[in-house]
């Protein structure tokens, strides 16, 4: 009898938790007799030359804490779906093509496809031509509709208090502003949680537009108080109300706008209208690399357990989803319709309100 199989790759940026929903999904694929080829840097690996490797217990046996992703994978290539904010390319015939031969020689059944908001796209896209796909969310932005959490959101977030912790120190001894560009294109997870984990003063996020005014008021006004130094989380989309925000020139290699820039253009305007010396920092990649915490190794394993449980239903087309503590599934064409973002009125953005947070808005 041949072999039955599945196949399993990761897809767009990295994330800490990856290689623990690699490592779940082989043991709980085996339990079932169906063995599972991972497939090298995200969907490229399915087409010519076709590169995978053989995963087993032994292979995936003490990943689950590494960060990164053990098969590789990259955010641009020839299955990039989503090119700009919502703009969606469709993939080609000649692609789908070669994704279904290289299935049919390999004898796979199914495609778990770990990605985010593009890469789920394209699993969907793959799912509508024929292929049976299952998606698993990941992606430290936070931003995916329909599960209440991604594995990679909490380490991200961890990384950013742990900067935060160090970088108030010397904020203080200096009586300085501290200006720091957490990750977060549209949507201002990050730094919406850790600012309020890490006590920020001021955070800037795409969903709520900021007034350079507002922000140089929050901090006169804590100098007015006595309070001499300031910590500003800014996400690398934040918002100007006029539409503005900040990007490099360039597009670069996957043909999105490279963000990047605002937290020394904030401390540069902060500089000259308050007067107070400011300091900047980028964390960027810090947040994605690195070790996963417990909860993103729990919620990446749980993840990986589900969606073999979605294969033995032959739910395919569909995502698992974290809601209400539970592993639950909802169709990918539902999750990728739009991406989750900060509501400007909800408890969390209210609580940081009450702690004397300004958005500067
Ligand atoms: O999607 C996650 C993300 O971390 C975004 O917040 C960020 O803009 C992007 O990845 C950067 O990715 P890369 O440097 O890999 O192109």
């Amino acid at each position: 009898m041949q072999q039955r199989r599945l196949g399993v790759l990761t897809s767009g940026g990295d994330c800490p938790g990856l290689n623990a929903v690699i490592r779940a999904v082989t043991k709980s694929a085996a339990i079932d007799g169906w063995e599972i080829l991972g497939f090298h840097d995200g969907y490229e690996g399915l087409l010519h030359p076709v590169s995978y490797r053989v995963l087993d217990d032994r292979s995936t046996a003490g990943i689950a804490h590494l960060g990164g992703t053990i098969l590789g994978t990259t955010n641009k290539g020839r299955f990039v779906a989503k090119v700009k904010h919502g703009e969606v390319m469709t993939l080609g015939d000649e692609i789908i093509t070669e994704v279904k031969q290289t299935m049919a020689a390999l004898n796979i059944e199914g495609l778990i496809c770990v990605g985010g908001d593009g890469s789920l796209t394209t699993a969907n896209q793959l799912f509508e031509a024929g292929i049976p796909t299952i998606g698993v969310p990941k992606t430290i932005d936070n931003d995916i509709e329909a599960t209440a959490m991604t594995f990679g959101f909490d380490s991200a977030v961890v990384c950013v208090v742990d900067a935060l912790d160090r970088l108030h120190t010397t904020a203080r001894s200096h009586k300085r502003v501290m200006v720091v560009e957490v990750m977060g294109r549209y949507a201002g997870w990050i730094a919406l949680h850790g600012g309020m984990a890490g006590g920020a003063d001021i955070i800037l996020i795409p969903e709520i537009p900021f007034e350079w005014d507002k922000v140089f008021g929050a901090i006169r006004q804590r100098e007015a108080i006595g309070t001499t130094n300031t910590m500003i989380v800014v996400a690398e989309g934040a918002l100007e109300k006029d539409g503005t925000y900040t990007t490099k020139k360039d597009t670069g290699m996957t043909g999105e706008h490279k963000l990047g820039g605002i937290a020394a253009r904030v401390a540069a305007e902060v500089e000259k209208h308050t007067g107070k010396e400011t300091r900047s920092v980028v964390l960027g990649h810090l947040q994605r690399g690195g070790a996963p915490t417990s909860l993103d190794r729990i919620l990446g394993t749980r993840f990986g357990v589900g969606a073999i449980e979605l294969a033995r239903q032959g739910k395919w087309g569909h995502m698992v989803a974290y809601q209400n503590y539970l592993i639950d599934s909802v169709p990918m064409s539902e999750a990728v319709k739009r991406i989750k973002t900060v509501t400007p009125s909800s408890q969390m953005v209210i609580a940081c309100r009450e702690m004397g947070i300004s958005f500067g808005d």
